[in-house]
């Protein structure tokens, strides 16, 4: 049976042996709609997330992208405020939050972004705390009730610090509180490896570029052992249909 991170063993159905059975959720992050269409179709997306600077990126107006977007993929998809004050962030998020049923209101690790966090999740909003880069802000926004968690990785690895180590170590504080349900959404990726290694620890969600996530499905080998099958399938004269 599949069991995924909230879910509890049915009567008659056996604990699994291993602590996840369920794979990490694959978000795409982008407001480019065309992406998010062509990438939405492979199966494989399960969310968005989107910031104020990929919505700049797109050139769109932004609740008119966001409700494409919710159109096309039904998991969560993030839309982030931009007031920087508590009650100006409850308002935009509650008007974010009224375009879809799957609108994640994503927020900032701020005082304030942590305040409004905590009106949403006493409210059944979901909210995804971005900017995240430290395990101590991970823990507040667990207190908070978020139910995402975004820590920045790439933008880590950047100053020279480790990224992978920041998801391993709130990772680790999570699930020493088995009642912590804020998922770890390992954000700001740059390459498949970022994706591999936070899948390893078990990280619940990575959210990931359009480029990275075609790079996920690349490798020669596959182009070409595929190349000398078709060769060697066109050399028997045969067809399947
Ligand atoms: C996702 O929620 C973040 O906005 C995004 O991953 C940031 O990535 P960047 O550091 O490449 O801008």
């Amino acid at each position: 049976f599949s069991t995924g991170p909230d879910q509890q063993p049915g009567p008659g159905q056996v604990e699994p042996d291993i602590k996840q059975d369920y794979l990490m959720e694959f978000f795409i992050d982008t407001a480019d709609i065309n992406e998010i269409r062509e990438l939405a179709a492979t199966g494989l997306v399960d969310g968005v997330t989107t910031n104020p600077s990929l919505i700049a990126k797109s050139g769109r107006q932004f609740i008119e992208v966001i409700k494409e977007i919710t159109e096309v993929v039904s998991g969560p998809v993030s839309a982030e405020v931009t007031s920087l004050k508590y009650e100006g962030m409850v308002e935009e998020g509650r008007k974010l939050a009224a375009i879809a049923d799957n609108i994640v209101v994503k927020l900032p690790l701020t005082p304030d972004g942590l305040k409004a966090c905590k009106t949403f999740s006493d409210e059944g909003i979901s909210t995804n705390v971005t900017l995240c880069f430290s395990s101590a802000q991970a823990l507040l926004a667990a207190k908070a009730g978020a139910t995402y968690i975004s820590p920045f990785i790439g933008r880590l690895d950047d100053l020279a610090q480790d990224g992978l180590l920041l998801i391993s170590d709130i990772l680790e504080i999570y699930s020493a509180y088995p009642d912590i349900s804020t998922k770890v959404l390992v954000a700001s990726t740059r390459s498949p490896l970022h994706i591999v290694e936070a899948a390893k620890m078990g990280a619940d969600t990575a959210t990931i570029p359009p480029a990275v996530l075609r790079a996920m499905f690349k490798h020669p080998l596959t182009d070409k052992g595929l190349e000398a099958f078709m060769a060697d399938w066109e050399k028997t004269g045969q067809s399947i249909l």
